[in-house]
């Protein structure tokens, strides 16, 4: 079967590189240019474990090009292509677009929508291309993007014939749910709308957990987390979520319900509480830290990710600079220049730097660092340290000593 993927993101990118490897013949299509020019070069033009290995393989079979014109045989063509918020509603032109420029084309394809759309949407591709479209949200986190796209826990396709979709992903071996566009189209976002409410709720109890003496919010998500009707994931509180989905997403179905006349309470609660966390961590800053030098361990959104986008740390770090902290930080993938703030190039030289040391991303690596944080005041906002270990230790959801 021939495949093309328009948007080479991080979905489009892992979409193409996994089905290559496959054994599909596939053509990727970004109308970046430097994107295109580094693929050709073997280069990726994002950081994303294992993606380099598959992509590049002497097995895949991809072709990867800025015009359209190579999409002309293709028979399936996956659109992977971004849908920002603006003002808090989702933006359909990129896909609007790629569709029409698609449908241009090739008249006799399938258009497969893996980019995250309010329902809806691949019924108004349908009629403005006369094309079938058939609706395939992915489910993969940045970081872990091969790995889940390998291994899903569940292929979602809807739409006439969306069994072809749901037979290019039968190597996984995971479910299948066959559904309306519309369903597929609400699946994600119903995903994404309650993981994200997890992550508000337990950020919550941890703002009660500080309050309380003897109270540590990594021991109630541990005890709450063993009820299998709960479970144990997305439960880690911190600074909240950020990246390329949950903020988008959120405030997208939110405002679709709106304009249906429909109120999602909870899920415009998850918004509020997840944006309340850069000030909770500048109330913690300022009633711990002894000064105003201040240095950050972690930009990224996340670990195992160069992607910046929404990212609390980011937004950490530019309000500490707006109230006239000298901010240092180090991050171990993100090169990215902070104005007015000073990158170091190693954890160790981020941490000799300053008394203060506030851990804004979860990375692993940071806990190699332990042993040379015992005497430093340590602000953990991702409670990735053992905090008996260090004298100084100020971090989410710990409440005083009883
Ligand atoms: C998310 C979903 O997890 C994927 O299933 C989905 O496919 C993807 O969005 C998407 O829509 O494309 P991703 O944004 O890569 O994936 O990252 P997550 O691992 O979900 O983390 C999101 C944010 O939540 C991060 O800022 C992370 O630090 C935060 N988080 C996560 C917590 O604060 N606590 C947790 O327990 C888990």
């Amino acid at each position: 079967m021939k495949i093309g993927v328009v948007g080479l993101g991080y979905v489009g990118l892992v979409t193409a590189g996994v089905l290559s490897f496959q054994g599909y013949d596939v053509i990727g299509i970004d109308i970046d240019e430097n994107k295109i020019n580094l693929l050709k070069n073997k280069r990726l033009p994002i950081y994303e474990p294992g993606l380099s290995e598959i992509i590049f393989s002497d097995k895949s079979k991809i072709y990867f090009t800025n015009s359209y014109e190579d999409l002309r045989d293709r028979e399936i063509i996956f659109i992977a292509v971004p849908t920002p918020s603006v003002n808090n509603e989702i933006d359909l032109s990129y896909v609007v677009n790629a569709s029409k420029s698609i449908s241009s084309l090739n008249k006799n394809c399938t258009i497969v929508i893996r980019s995250t759309v309010v329902p809806g949407t691949a019924k108004k591709v349908m009629g403005l291309t006369n094309l079938n479209v058939i609706s395939n949200p992915e489910f993969m986190r940045e970081g872990n993007a091969v790995y889940d796209t390998l291994h899903p826990d569940r292929i979602v396709v809807g739409g006439k014939n969306a069994e072809i979709v749901a037979n290019i992903w039968r190597f996984t071996n995971s479910p299948a749910i066959i559904t309306t566009n519309e369903n597929a189209e609400l699946i994600k976002y119903a995903s994404n709308s309650f993981l994200a409410t997890k992550i508000s709720f337990i950020n919550e109890i941890a703002n009660l957990c500080e309050k309380i003496p003897g109270c540590d919010i990594e021991i109630v998500a541990k005890g709450m987390g063993l009820d299998p009707r709960i479970g144990d994931k997305f439960l880690k509180a911190g600074l909240g979520f950020g990246g390329s989905c949950f903020p988008k997403d959120t405030k997208a179905i939110a405002s679709f319900a709106e304009s249906l006349k429909v109120e999602l309470k909870i899920v415009k609660d998850a918004i509020e509480v997840n944006d309340e966390r850069i000030q909770h961590a500048m109330e913690m800053i300022k009633e711990s830290a002894a000064n105003k030098d201040i240095s950050v361990l972690g930009v990224a959104f996340k670990e195992n990710t160069d992607d910046v986008r929404e990212s609390r740390s980011l937004l950490l770090i530019k309000e500490l600079i707006k109230n006239d902290y000298n901010v240092s930080y180090y991050d171990p993938v993100v090169k990215e220049e902070i104005e007015n703030a000073y990158r170091c190039k190693t954890a160790e030289e981020c941490i000799a730097k300053n008394e203060n040391i506030v851990i804004a991303t979860e990375w692993p690596l940071f806990r190699e660092y332990e042993r040379i944080m015992e005497n430093k005041i340590v602000i953990d906002l991702r409670r990735i340290l053992d905090h008996k270990k260090i004298k100084n230790y100020r971090g989410v959801g710990l409440g005083p000593k009883s």
